[in-house]
């Protein structure tokens, strides 16, 4: 067969895909356990971080599981579930006037997280979710033991713009939230993430956090979904039940 045939130049070519599509498969089947290992690690480092353990020596893994513990809730009644009941995979649709945060679907159960320090809890780390402009935003909001109060927020993954709606991670906007006050004394949401800066001697700038400048969109989404999250349909009724308990 001569050396620049067609059907040499398609088999070569065929050849060719053939064996890279072949090595991307094996590539991704293989590297998937590692993934999984990775996405875990990286939610339990955003776990530390609004925890306040990020800066604790060892290995976060180790530091997850002495300091940390998860609690299942049912978000309708705020009761407990056992983990053994424990379905994440159950879901609702959301009616679109409830649907502050965008996501459609609402899980029946959740999974939160608490701070333990000795016996008692010193943070809760609250799983949150809603779209921005480009993508759905996941994150953690952590409250501290007075269940009023901001600890910090974080989100581990989205898709907006790098310096518009990425700004989401810039440290310094996550630590403005930090004592800001999510929720009244009747157990009211009060926070909001307004449009422009806060004015710091307004008698609100204790529950106001500065809207990202150039990102308008993906600021309302992040206030969108901590109204859905922290509100009736969100973690509203296990919060009220652990405010009961006291
Ligand atoms: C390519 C491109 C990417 C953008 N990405 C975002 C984004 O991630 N988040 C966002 O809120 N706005 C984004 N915008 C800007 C919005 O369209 C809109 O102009 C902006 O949210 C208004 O914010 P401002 O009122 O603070 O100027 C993007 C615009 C362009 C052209």
């Amino acid at each position: 067969m001569s050396q620049d045939s067609v059907t040499k130049t398609i088999g070569v070519a065929t050849g060719i895909c053939l064996f890279c599509s072949l090595f991307v498969s094996v590539a991704a089947v293989k590297l998937r356990p590692r993934q999984v290992k990775n996405q875990r690690l990286d939610r339990i480092q955003n776990i530390l971080q609004v925890a306040g353990l990020a800066g604790e020596e060892g290995d976060p893994e180790a530091l997850y599981q002495e300091r940390i513990q998860p609690a299942y809730i049912d978000l309708k009644t705020g009761q407990a579930v056992s983990e053994d009941q424990y379905q994440p995979d159950q879901v609702e649709s959301i009616p679109a006037e409830q649907d502050l945060a965008g996501i459609k679907l609402r899980p029946l159960q959740s999974v939160v997280y608490q701070r333990i320090d000795g016996q008692t809890m010193a943070r809760l780390i609250l799983p949150i979710q809603g779209k921005g402009v480009w993508s759905t935003l996941y994150g953690f909001l952590a409250l501290e033991e007075d269940l009023q109060t901001v600890a910090g927020i974080t989100f581990y993954e989205h898709a907006e713009t790098p310096g518009l709606g990425g700004e989401i991670d810039n440290p310094n906007w996550k630590s403005s939230w930090a004592g800001k006050r999510a929720y009244d004394e009747d157990g009211n949401v009060v926070i909001e993430v307004i449009k422009g800066q806060v004015d710091p001697a307004s008698s609100d700038a204790d529950r106001q956090i500065d809207g990202l400048s150039g990102a308008t969109l993906t600021t309302r989404g992040v206030d969108n979904l901590i109204q859905y999250w922290l509100g009736e349909n969100g973690y509203g009724p296990y919060l009220k039940r652990l405010r009961e308990e006291r």
